[in-house]
């Protein structure tokens, strides 16, 4: 689950063209189940349908199949063996149309299905199918046929056909067990944290809520039951649900659940995750006792799954070890969105058939988390008091020293390397954590980059300043303070955008407008102390006629040193406020 950033089901890649999977019609994982990942339940009466040339065949005969009916977008047509008509594809096809059809390999034979090159309409396929040397007695076609996205027909059964002289054939149509049909409304009653950590093994988000009681809980319990698991999932949300096993922290090759709502009811499918594309909807046989509720905008599914099962390697061995994910997000037209909300993901590998726990999870990588703090406290606290001690505090203390320096040049100094050195840490961590350059966060690294580099040009540009008395020194102090404050401004921007990345989502729009809050605050106080300086410039040229300038001037100037003390002192304190409120809503992810 790639950043998992991933978004789970990042799964769930953005608005998806319609048929994305299988536009292309390279359908070759679907060739067992013949089902379309799409999600929805299938139609139920086929209003296409497959003519044959001949009933019966001989080995190596060539038979002209027709593919006809409603314009279609896209199909899948094999011939299996009637008597074992969930089995493998029989015999080999081969083509008339190139254009609009092509050959697929299913289960290792080579053109034993044929499927549409692209989703241009049809009313029409025809192709041949070449009888195998060793045939069954029996062979029927079957298509599935995709109408549009949302509408389709699996397994549309077509005609039989027989081997020349066949044992007497009694014709059953093919059984489709469909998801919509087993799965019922009948979980009336809220699922119960009770149990969790002694009897079942829960996941929960916010950490122990309890989904009885608060609607917004995302609740995931695994109940072991002999050879079987009950699973139990619910969450808010007016669109899906969804958890997934994994071997790592990222997205990709994972067995998945989907609870998806969809007209007022609720579909179940187990589904399987090949990276951070749109999942593939499997068939719902592997899942028992099936049902789902829909509660005042909270969706409930719950279903038993044997722990080994044997028939399909995407649906994992439950008694391994993994780490587990819950997402929900958004349906749009019955199609899965991005999660715009990462999923929550345990902090290490479970084993949830073992004993029962009680855990939690989190919504961001740690290294994230960390990455926002640390430029929380760098960039919102350690430069904004650096800078203005440099501006506003020169006078206050003029002749004490600190350790052989000016007091306000060691405060100075201070604030800013520690600036550069957690900048420096922070900058590193995303690419720790991802180990390559986002190209998913939009501007923020790009900012962050340059921020970097104004970062650490400016100790490099003060370790060569000229000495205070040179006529060229007046460039340093320019170009120091504009490096400063291009870097800081770039910052802030870069926090307004990274704060609502999905690796670290900050509730909004509340953090939007703490985070204006933040920037008045600090341009409202810079503002003060600047009109303060300026108004006590006015005042000491209206004094410089009196006499009793001397006395004067150095009682006013105690007046003003204490009320920038004050200020100061204000300023701070408001400054940590809103860094600790920042750093708890991290903390809370
Ligand atoms: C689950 O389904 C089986 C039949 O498939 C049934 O016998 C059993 O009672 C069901 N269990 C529950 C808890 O509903
Ligand atoms: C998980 O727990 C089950 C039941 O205790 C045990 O049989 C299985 O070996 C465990 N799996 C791992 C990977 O430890």
């Amino acid at each position: 689950m790639q950043s998992l950033v991933c978004w789970l089901l990042l799964l769930f890649s953005c608005t998806l063209p319609p048929v994305k999977g299988y536009a292309n019609g390279k359908v070759a994982s679907a060739c067992s189940s013949m089902l379309p990942g799409h999600g929805h339940s299938p139609q139920v009466d086929p209003i296409h349908g497959i003519n044959v040339d001949k009933s019966i065949f001989k080995p190596g005969d060539r038979i002209k199949v027709t593919l006809s009916g409603t314009r279609f977008d896209g199909f899948l047509v094999q011939a299996r063996n009637v008597d074992n008509i969930e089995g493998p594809a029989i015999g080999s096809f081969s083509l008339i149309d190139e254009k609009i059809s092509q050959l697929l390999t299913c289960n290792g034979v080579q053109n034993s299905a044929v499927s549409h090159t692209s989703k241009d309409r049809k009313l029409l396929v025809e192709f041949y199918w070449n009888a195998p040397t060793a045939s069954p007695n029996h062979v029927q076609f079957l298509a599935t046929v995709v109408e549009k996205y949302k509408i389709y027909w699996v397994k549309i059964p077509g005609p039989v056909i027989s081997l020349s002289s066949p044992p007497p054939f009694v014709y059953t149509p093919p059984n489709r067990k469909m998801a919509a049909a087993h799965q019922t409304a009948s979980l009336m009653k809220r699922f119960s944290s009770e149990g969790c950590g002694s009897s079942k093994f829960c996941i929960r988000n916010p950490t122990s809520c309890d989904p009885e009681q608060n609607p917004e809980c995302h609740f995931l319990s695994f109940k072991k039951e002999d050879r079987s698991v009950l699973v139990e999932m619910s969450g808010h949300g007016h669109g899906y649900i969804a958890f997934a096993l994994s071997h790592d922290q990222w997205m990709g090759n994972d067995d998945s659940y989907l609870c998806v709502k969809e007209d007022e009811r609720v579909l179940i499918n187990p589904a399987y995750l090949t990276g951070r594309n749109y999942p593939e909807i499997a068939s719902p046989d592997d899942l028992r006792n099936v049902s789902w509720g829909l509660n005042d905008g909270t969706i409930q599914c719950s279903f038993r799954r044997d722990i080994q099962i044997a028939t399909s390697k995407e649906r994992f061995d439950l008694s391994g070890n993994y780490y587990i994910f819950l997402a929900n997000g958004d349906v749009k037209n019955g199609q899965i969105l991005r999660h715009h909300l990462q999923p929550l993901i345990t902090n290490k590998m479970y084993n949830i058939t073992g004993l029962p726990e009680d855990v939690g999870g989190s919504r961001s990588p740690f290294l994230i988390k960390l990455h926002g703090a640390i430029m929380f406290i760098a960039w919102m606290t350690a430069v904004s008091i650096g800078v203005i001690v440099a501006r506003f505090f020169k006078p206050v203390w003029p002749s004490s020293t600190l350790c052989g320096e000016k007091v306000w040049f060691q405060i100075h100094r201070c604030l800013m390397i520690t600036t550069v050195v957690l900048t420096s840490v922070a900058f590193v961590l995303p690419f720790i954590y991802r180990g390559y350059f986002s190209k998913r966060a939009g501007y923020h690294p790009h900012l962050g980059v340059i921020v970097m580099s104004l970062t650490v040009l400016q100790p490099v540009m003060a370790i060569f300043r000229p000495p205070p008395q040179s006529t060229r020194r007046w460039i340093f102090n320019w170009t120091h303070w504009a490096t400063g404050s291009t870097a800081r401004i770039i910052a802030v921007i870069a926090i307004f955008l990274g704060m609502n990345l999905p690796a670290l989502d900050l509730p909004d729009p509340w953090d939007t407008y703490t985070m204006v809050g933040f920037v008045l605050w600090h341009v409202f106080v810079d503002l003060l102390l600047e009109a303060h300086g300026f108004y006590l410039l006015r005042k000491e040229a209206h004094l410089m006629d009196e006499d009793r300038v001397q006395i004067l001037k150095s009682s006013s100037e105690k007046e003003s040193h204490t009320f920038k003390k004050i200020v100061l002192t204000v300023y701070i304190c408001g400054n940590l406020a809103f860094l600790t409120t920042f750093l708890a809503a991290i903390s809370q992810l």
